[in-house]
This record gives C-alpha cells, structure tokens and sequence, in this order.
C-alpha cells in the first residue's frame, strides 16, 4: 500500500512479513541490494526492530521524532533478512504524517517502506506522482495530498563506532550534530555488497530528460545558466529549467520553466522539487538546466544539491578557482 509521509509517499509492507516485503521490491523494480526503512508509531516502538536503542538514538529520537530522520542500528532477528538486503543493521523512521501514523496504529507492525516510484526515478511528493509510475502494480494508494517536505529523511548511521551520515534529507546534519555533541562522519567507501547508503548509487531521483546542473556561487551560476539556456535555445532545442524565483525576470521567452522557491528559502524549493522535475519531464523537452537552489554547504541546502546531483546526467563545476569546462566566464 502507497501512504504519504510527511517527507515523500512511501510504498508499505509489514515489515514483519518477508513475502509482503519482497512485493515492495517486485513492485519498484527495485535491486534487493537496496535495504528499506522500517517506519513505527514512536520512540518506544524502536525497540521492536532494533536490537539495541543507544542513547545516542533516544537524545535524536525525542529532539526530531515524529519527523524525516531515519537512524541505521542494530537489528533485531525478527526483521526477516530482504528488508535489511541481508545487513545486521536496520533503518528506523518514525513519520510525522498524520496518515502514516494511522497506518502504523491500525497495522500494529512496524512497516517497512522506500519511497513509492519505480526504481531511480524522482521521489513521489503526491498521490499523482505515484499512479504515474506504479499504477496496476500496487493495490492501494492512500491520497493525502502534497507532502510538506518534499525530500526524503536524513539517515544517520548509528551502528559503527561513530556516527555517520549517510543521507542529508529533512532535518540538518548540523542539527543532528548539536543534539549529541559528535561531527558526523560522511558515508562510508563505496564498497561492494548491499548499498549501505543511497549515496552508492550515482543516478537517482532522475527525470528521463538530460538535466544539466550548474554548480557554483550564485552570481556566477546564474550567469552561466542563462548562457546555457540561450545556447539550447539557439541550438533549437525544446528546452527546460528548473526556475529559481531570483532568476524569473532573467529567462529567455521560450523556457518551459517549473518553480522552486528562492536562494534563501531552501524548503519551498524542497518541497517542489520532485514534483518540478516530474512536470518538466512529462513537457516533451530535450534537455533541462537547474543551478543550485541554496548554498550546498548547509541545512535542506545539502539535500537539494544531493538530490539534484543524482539526478543529473551532466554537471558544470564554477567552484572556488577551480576552472570551469570551459575556462570560466
Ligand atoms: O523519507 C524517507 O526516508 C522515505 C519515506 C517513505 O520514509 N523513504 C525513503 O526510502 O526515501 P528510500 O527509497 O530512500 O530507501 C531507503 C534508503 C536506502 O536506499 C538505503 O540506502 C538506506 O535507506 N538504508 C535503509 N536501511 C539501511 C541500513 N540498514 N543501512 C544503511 N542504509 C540503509
Ligand atoms: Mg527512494
């Protein structure tokens, strides 16, 4: 069953029951080396998947649950092994959603649940989004409207001997840090095995059209992303953008533009993203430009750029002195 949460609509299974799980991933189209996150009603409900609840866990758990964090610990022998993709670790999330926590409530099992789209594409924000990629192979989708965060949950690896962020989503890294007192990590060498985190995965979250991202600070960003955007519209391309509000009086008539908010708003911009990079992709564009939407070093900043470098087939780098593809402006 599809359900919203308050980050992106998830695709449920008790978690309990490994044949239901296996449907998850049947569904999705999804690599069984790809592990899901378990969802439960609350804190104390942790203690159902996980083995052990560290305190490090319970501090984060009462500062930011009900909420888009997620937390990788030890699991517990009940959690059959293909929710987990065969590691001795679990994914546990307690969702805000009103929906959600209902669901959780009248199931009474913990569910596991990915984001519900089909395997590599963008994360749903609406019920719509779903019935685009899963229609006719899923029983139910629960409509509760557009989702408030827009990205998926921030995970933070618990499980080693220190914490690790594998995943920034809706809750800032910086955040997570303040509550226990510890730098987190960044995610572990790729490695062959399970994907530990979704970091492992280089095309994610990727509309069908080509999405050119321009990395860089603002001023220069903007420039070059106008220049690339009049380029394909002399070129004759169909041509898409992902709009910051900053950049609207700036665009070349012809764009097919789909709004995110501006620079210094980083949620509005969260929570349009997906639902911008799937309307772009159903306009019958070639290629589409995005900049990045907010400074990338911190808060829901991180997760957009995160999410927009995953899912794009082609990056233009104007960092700090580095020269760019061309030799810079
Ligand atoms: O906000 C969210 O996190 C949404 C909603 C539905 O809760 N869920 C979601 O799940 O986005 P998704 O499709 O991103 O998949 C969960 C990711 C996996 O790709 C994996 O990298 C990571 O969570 N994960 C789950 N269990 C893990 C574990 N034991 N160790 C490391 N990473 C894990
Ligand atoms: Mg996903």
């Amino acid at each position: 069953m599809a359900f919203p949460t308050e980050t992106v609509y998830g695709l449920g299974a008790s978690a309990l029951d490994a044949a239901a799980v296996s449907g998850i991933f049947r569904a999705k189209g999804r690599p069984a080396n790809d592990p899901l996150i378990v969802h439960v009603a609350s804190l104390e409900d942790v203690g159902r998947v996980a083995e052990e609840v560290p305190e490090a866990a319970t501090r984060l758990g009462r500062a930011f649950w009900p909420g888009p964090l997620t937390l990788v610990l030890r699991k517990r022998a009940e959690i059959p092994t293909n929710v987990t993709a065969g590691l001795d670790t679990v994914g546990v999330r307690v969702p805000a959603h009103p929906v959600a926590q209902a669901l959780i409530r009248i199931a009474g099992v913990p569910i596991a649940a990915p984001s519900a789209n089909l395997f590599a594409r963008p994360s749903p924000t609406r019920a719509e989004h779903v019935m685009e990629d899963l229609a006719g192979r899923v029983d139910v989708v629960l409509d509760g409207g557009p989702t408030d965060v827009g990205v998926e949950s921030t995970i933070v690896d618990l499980s080693g001997a220190a914490p690790r962020l594998l995943r920034p989503g809706g809750v800032a890294a910086e955040a997570v840090e303040q509550t226990i007192g510890v730098h987190l990590l960044g995610p572990p060498a790729t490695h062959a095995g399970p994907a530990t985190a979704p970091g492992l995965l280089d095309v994610h979250y990727a509309p069908r059209t080509p999405l050119v991202l321009v990395c860089g600070p603002p001023g220069v960003a903007r420039a070059r992303l106008l220049r690339e955007v009049r380029a394909s519209l002399e070129a004759g391309r169909r041509t898409g953008l992902l709009l910051l509000e900053e950049d609207r009086e700036l665009v070349p008539s012809g764009v097919v533009c789909a709004p995110l908010g501006s620079f210094e708003d980083p949620a509005t911009s969260a929570a349009r993203l997906f639902e911008a990079l799937r309307t772009l992709d159903r306009a019958g564009l070639e290629v589409l430009f995005a900049r990045e939407p907010a400074d990338p070093r911190v808060g829901m900043g991180r997760a957009l750029l995160d999410r927009l470098r995953r899912a794009s087939a082609q990056r233009i780098e104007l960092n700090g002195g580095i020269p760019a593809d061309d030799g810079g402006l």
